[in-house]
């Protein structure tokens, strides 16, 4: 590669990474401020660590995935492509390990499908 075709990916992969920001429907930015206040304080991103997050200051969520997978999968549930609501939904009203279960007084349903339409949009 040729430093013109270095510049051009790098600028794409920028210009890609802001339109993605500005580029959520309203469901799903919804979805965000919801997740930042409920599920961010243990999925949130960690800086330094392995695998996305792992490390001694890693938060509960992002710590667990990061072992759980290995860095197959990123430990930021953000980051992650592959989530399915039933999925989602499953595990945010019935826990899994460390999880505990979101109450429909804390997280409603609409509030879980709005999170379901942020963490599973195209990205
Ligand atoms: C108190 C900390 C905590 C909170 C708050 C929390 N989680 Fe989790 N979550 C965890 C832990 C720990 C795991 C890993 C469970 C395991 O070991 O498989 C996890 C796992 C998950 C998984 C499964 C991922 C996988 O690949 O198996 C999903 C999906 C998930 N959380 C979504 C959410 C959502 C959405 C919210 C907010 C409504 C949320 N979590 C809030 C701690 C938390």
């Amino acid at each position: 590669m040729n430093k013109l075709t270095i510049l051009c990916f790098f600028l794409t992969s920028f210009v890609a990474t802001t339109v993605q920001a500005q580029d959520l429907s309203p469901e799903q930015a919804s979805g965000k401020v919801v997740f930042d206040k409920w599920c961010e304080p243990c999925h949130g991103r960690v800086a330094g660590g392995l695998f996305g997050g792992l490390g001694a200051n890693a938060l509960p969520g992002t710590s667990a995935l990061g072992v759980k997978y290995k860095g197959d999968l990123p430990a930021v549930l953000e980051d992650r492509t592959d989530l399915v609501p039933i999925y989602i939904s499953t595990v945010v009203r019935n826990g899994l390990y460390g999880m505990p279960i979101s109450r429909k007084t804390e997280v409603s349903d609409t509030d879980l499908d709005n999170i379901i339409a942020y963490l599973t949009r195209p990205h």
